[in-house]
């Protein structure tokens, strides 16, 4: 597990090496965080840097995702499909979530790391979302936590920040809010754009320091990315965001079934982890796993 820096003064970013371009802070020689912080993203807002972000649910990704530079790690509640199977976010609880955001956290040297609250766990009112963000904190070593909606949301997320909690807003498709908007519906379009700048605001009123802006059409996207002062990440609302974040099971291709269309595959790991498996069988049935070279004298 690698130590957290005690302190972001220096300017040497922990992954940059001489002529890598830092997302926060320009060319290394120009400087970025060693750790990144709410201030970064408002810096890179102000720069026009792209921010880059992936969900991440495990020590193991969480260092690769690190060391590779990404800006930060959501320990999404798509856990709920991603670690235990479910077919949406809704059972996921806190107690499930708080050890996978103390593995990322423990994990990452630069990255910010941000706790998703998952439902169930805010929507009574603003105490109710000050004790889980409290909880998240205290028992994970998280940045900043996460919560979903826009002006239904806004007293809770003012409080959680009243308390010096960061927090990002979460607008557009809410997938706790899965059964509420009869499925996975593109939110933002026609005259549903009106909604999302209100709830936009409602977000930036009550102090989040970045949204994001999940399954909205990219203009209604670039209208809320013009409105705010804040930060917007997209996860599949088009390239005039702030920032770009994905579902990293997605992305790698981890995922076995349909991917939304807004996701592009960088890797295809499922393919890789089943021809591995198979070989594997292979090897173990005909013997020639193991040979001398993996057998101790
Ligand atoms: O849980 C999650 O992964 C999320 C992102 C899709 C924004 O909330």
């Amino acid at each position: 597990m690698s130590e957290h820096p005690a302190n972001d003064a220096s300017s040497t970013p922990a992954s940059a090496s001489a002529g890598e371009t830092n997302p926060f802070g320009g060319s290394s020689a120009t400087g970025g965080p060693k750790r990144v912080r709410t201030r970064h993203f408002q810096n890179a807002k102000r720069e026009g840097i792209k921010i880059t972000g992936l969900t991440s649910y495990d020590m193991l990704t969480a260092r690769i995702f690190d060391e590779a530079g990404i800006d930060f790690l959501l320990v999404g509640d798509s856990a709920g499909n991603n670690v235990f199977g479910h077919e949406t976010t809704l059972p996921v609880t806190i107690d499930e979530l708080i050890p996978l955001t103390r593995a990322v956290a423990g994990a990452v040297t630069r990255a910010f790391v941000i706790a998703d609250m998952p439902f169930g766990s805010y929507e009574n009112g603003p105490e109710e979302a000050l004790h889980t963000a409290v909880r998240f904190m205290k028992e994970t070593g998280a940045h900043a936590v996460k919560l979903e909606g826009g002006e239904r949301s806004q007293k809770q997320i003012r409080r959680i920040v009243q308390a010096g909690i960061p927090v990002m807003g979460h607008i557009g498709f809410t997938p706790q809010s899965e059964h509420g908007l009869g499925g996975h519906v593109i939110q933002g379009r026609g005259a549903g754009v009106e909604q999302l700048l209100a709830d936009a605001k409602a977000v930036q009123d009550a102090g989040a320091f970045a949204v994001v802006l999940e399954m909205v059409p990219a203009d209604a996207a670039r209208q809320v990315t013009e409105l705010l002062d804040i930060p917007t990440i997209s996860v599949g609302a088009g390239p005039h965001t702030d920032g770009q974040l994905l579902v990293w099971t997605d992305w790698a291709g981890l995922t076995i079934g349909r991917v939304p269309k807004f996701v592009k595959q960088y890797a295809d790991l499922a393919g890789t982890l089943s021809a591995a498996a198979k070989q594997w069988r292979t090897d173990v049935e005909s013997g020639s796993y193991p040979n001398a070279e993996h057998s101790y004298e």
